[in-house]
Formats: structure tokens, sequence, C-alpha cells
């Protein structure tokens, strides 16, 4: 049975949709939980008191422990405030779920360039600004889980949402970097890549597939993979995961084979060199997953021992 007893949580957008469900699932194997909310629309306008508030009061009366909290994850200073709020209430943050999300949908060629912010700073400036100050105080403690919610638009992309995959894929990048430097501190970062019938995803492709409930898309189901990611159980580091409607997959990036001609003994690389071994380049088989980018130089380099 894993048991989050003793710890703090921060979930952020949890006055809706997935984050409700994980503040709600962290809450019920123990811990104490920030309900995180601005109260905003599906695009990030407005803001209203009242949603981390329910999700809260739900908490208390099914016996569990929180606090909402109010701010916008879009700045620096509403980083430091829903933190605050973590240490000054309960003393301690073990555990934080960057959920916090918006959704604005134009195609590339029409999109308005002087409105990419207000998907970019939720999204990406949220993951640092709710992530650093949850960080430093992690380090001092030498433990903590921290989970980003990515998605798979960042990885295999959807029509109309560059700003929203390009907000999602950055926070692969912080997740790539990050984890190097959280092991330093025992701390572990990962994320999720959710697949869930919510107000932000309306429709789920569900019309297409008479056979799916929307019992079977519900928000609940991706929390039981963000319970075990912000549990002690869990040594996995930089990991991202797909889950929804009762699949959990690992999604990662790798590298393939590809081609390697020595620049001294067989001449430089020519881009027809490049257009005949096409294939070659391309096969997955006998793909390699290095541990970080000093170790995919190193396969590299590792080439030239060989010839
Ligand atoms: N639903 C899906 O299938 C799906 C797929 C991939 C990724 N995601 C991601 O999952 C997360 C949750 O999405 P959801 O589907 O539950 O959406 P949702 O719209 O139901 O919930 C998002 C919550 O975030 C809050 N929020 C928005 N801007 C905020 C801000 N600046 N500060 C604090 N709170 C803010 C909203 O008030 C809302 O309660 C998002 O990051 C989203 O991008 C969802």
């Amino acid at each position: 049975m894993i048991s989050l007893e003793d710890k703090v949580a921060i979930v952020t957008g949890a006055g809706a949709g997935i984050g409700r469900s994980h503040a709600l699932a962290l809450a019920e194997r123990g811990a104490k939980v920030v309900v995180n909310d601005l109260g905003a629309s599906v695009e990030g306008s407005g803001a209203n008191t009242q949603p981390a508030d329910a999700v809260v009061k739900e908490i208390r009366e099914a016996g569990g422990i929180a606090m909402a909290e109010h701010s916008s994850v879009a700045t620096p200073e509403g980083g430091e405030a829903i933190v605050a709020k973590a240490l000054d209430e309960f003393g301690r943050l073990d555990i934080l779920v960057n959920n916090a999300g918006n959704l604005q949908l134009s195609s590339f060629a029409k999109l308005d360039l002087h409105k990419i912010g207000e998907i970019l700073d939720v999204h990406l400036g949220g993951a640092f600004y709710v992530s650093q100050p949850a960080y430093r105080a992690m380090i001092p403690q030498q433990s903590g889980r921290i989970i980003f919610t990515t998605s798979g638009v960042a990885t295999f992309g959807n029509l109309g949402a560059s700003v929203y995959g390009a907000a999602k894929g950055g926070i692969i990048g912080l997740l790539s970097v990050l984890q190097h430097e959280a092991a330093r501190h025992n701390i572990r970062v990962n994320a999720v890549a959710p697949m869930a019938q919510t107000r932000m995803a309306a429709d789920a492709q569900l019309s297409e597939y008479d056979e799916v409930t929307e019992a079977s898309v519900q928000a609940d189901l991706i929390s039981p993979a963000v319970v075990y990611l912000a549990s002690d159980e869990c040594e996995l580091n930089g990991e991202v995961w797909s889950v929804g409607a009762g699949t959990v997959a690992r999604l990662f990036t790798a590298r393939t084979q590809g081609i390697f001609k020595h620049p001294e003994r067989e001449g430089p690389l020519t881009p027809e060199d490049i257009a005949e071994n096409l294939s070659v380049i391309r096969d997955t088989e006998g793909f390699v997953e290095p541990e970080s980018w000093p170790a995919e130089w190193a396969m590299v380099l590792d080439h030239f021992r060989v010839r």
C-alpha cells in the first residue's frame, strides 16, 4: 500500500479536471495538500476562488487535510506565494505537481504573436516559477518529488496547437536537465502526459468510439500514476509517462544507430552521403537512449575508437 502520510504536497490548477483528481488522490493517501487554482477559463482569462475552495471542502469532508491557494502560476511572485503557502501552513514541502494549464488554438499562419505569452507563461513559465522555490525548499531536506504535466501534443503534435506544444515541449527540456541536478539532492523529477476528458479536452475523440464510455476517460485515471511518482517508492528520474483511459506507457527520446564517416580517413561528410544513407539514418532498429547530452557526445566520439 503506497502511503503519503506526513507528506506535504502542492497541486497547481487543482480546482478542476485532472488537478482536482490529483489533489483528491494525494489527500486520500495521507498527504496534506495545497490546492492551488486561479479559477481561470480554459483560455486562461478571469479569476475565481471558488474552484480551489470547493476542492479543499471536498478533501476535508472526506477526512483529508487541505488548504486553498489562488495565485497564478504564471509569474515568479505567484510561484513564490504558492510554495510559501505550503511552508507557512504545513512547515515543509515534499511533493509538487505542476498541473495548471490553459489552451488557445490557432493555425500557425493566423497566430497572434502578441498573445503567445498567455500560454507560454502558464505552462512553461509556471513550471519554472513554482518549481524553483519548491526545489529550493526540498534541497535542505535532501528529498522531494516534482511532477510536471506535459502533453502528447509536444511529442506527436496536433493541428492548431503550436504554442501549447512548444510550451509542453519546453517542459520536457526542463525535465531533461533538472533530472541531473535534482539527482544530486535525492530529488526525483518526472512528468505525465495525460489523456482525459475534461473541459480542456472536452470531446477527446469519444464520438468515434461507441464502445468507450465517459467513465473510461475520466481525469481520475491519471492520478494513480501521479501518486506513484510522488511516493518514496518511485526512484525513477527524468521519465515522461503517457497516462489515460487505463493506460500507462513511457514516452522517450532516443538516437538511431545512424551512420559514421571518419572525417579524416574517409573524407568529409557530403549531402550525397546523407541522401544515399537515409534509410540507415532513420532506421530505429538498435536505437540508443543516452543518459545525458555529454553521454550522447561520448557515443559519437566512441566511433573514433572503434575505427
Ligand atoms: N485533458 C487532457 O487530455 C490533457 C492532455 C494533455 C495535457 N493536459 C494538461 O493537463 C493539465 C490539466 O488540464 P485539464 O484537462 O484538467 O484542464 P482544466 O481546464 O480542466 O483544468 C486546468 C486548471 O488550471 C487552472 N489554471 C489555469 N491557468 C492557471 C494559472 N495561471 N494559475 C493557476 N491555475 C491555473 C484552471 O483554473 C483550471 O482549474 C494541463 O496542464 C493540461 O495542459 C491535459
